[in-house]
C-alpha cells in the first residue's frame, strides 16, 4: 500500500515537473509576441520630420503645373485657389495653420475634409510623384498662396 502512494506521489511530482516545463516554455513565445506587437507603433511614433525638409520651388512650380493646378488654380471641388478671382488666403492659412507634416500626411495618403466631404485625393493624383516632389509642389503653392506654416 506504501508502495502505490509513493508511486502516486512520484506520479503527481512528475506531472506538475512537466506542466511548470510546458509553463516555462509559454514564456518565450509570449515575450516575441509583445516585440510583435511593440515594433509598429515604434515605427509610426518615427514618422519623418518635414519640417526639417528643405523646399525645391522650381521642381514644385513644375509638379503644381503638371497636376495640382488642375483643382488648385480655380478651385475646382472645393480645393483652395490660386486664382486671383477665386482666391481666399484664409482658405490656406487655416490649412498652413496646421502645420507641413500635417499636410503632406493628407497629401500621399488623401484626405477627406470631415465637414464638405471635399476630396484632396491621394497625392493629388500626380502617381509618379515622390514625397520631395509633394513637399515641394506644397510649399511653391503655399507660398504663391502667401501662406505661412505654424510649424
Ligand atoms: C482632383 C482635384 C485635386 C487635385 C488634382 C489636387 N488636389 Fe489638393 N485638394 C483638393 C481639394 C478638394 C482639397 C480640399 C480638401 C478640404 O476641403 O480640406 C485639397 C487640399 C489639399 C491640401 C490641404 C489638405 C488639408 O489638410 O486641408 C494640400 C496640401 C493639397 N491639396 C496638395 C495638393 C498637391 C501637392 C497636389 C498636386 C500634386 C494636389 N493637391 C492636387 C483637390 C485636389
Amino acid at each position: 500500500m506504501k508502495k502505490i502512494i509513493f508511486y502516486a506521489l512520484m506520479l503527481s511530482v512528475f506531472a506538475f515537473a512537466i506542466s511548470a516545463c510546458g509553463g516555462k516554455k509559454e514564456a518565450p513565445a509570449n515575450e516575441v509576441k509583445t516585440e510583435t506587437t511593440t515594433t509598429p507603433a515604434e515605427t509610426a511614433t518615427a514618422a519623418v520630420d518635414y519640417t526639417k525638409w528643405t523646399p525645391n520651388f522650381e521642381n514644385g512650380k513644375k509638379i503644381y503645373a503638371k497636376t495640382c493646378m488642375t483643382c488648385h488654380f480655380a478651385g475646382v471641388t472645393g480645393a483652395p485657389a490660386l486664382q486671383p478671382e477665386k482666391y481666399k488666403l484664409e482658405d490656406w492659412q487655416k490649412r498652413a495653420d496646421m502645420g507641413i507634416n500635417v499636410l503632406m500626411t493628407h497629401a500621399i495618403n488623401g484626405y477627406t475634409n470631415p465637414v464638405t466631404k471635399n476630396l484632396m485625393p491621394v497625392k493629388g493624383t500626380c502617381v509618379t510623384c515622390t514625397e520631395q516632389d509633394l513637399f515641394d509642389a506644397i510649399n511653391y503653392m503655399y507660398r504663391e498662396a502667401k501662406a505661412v506654416f505654424k510649424n
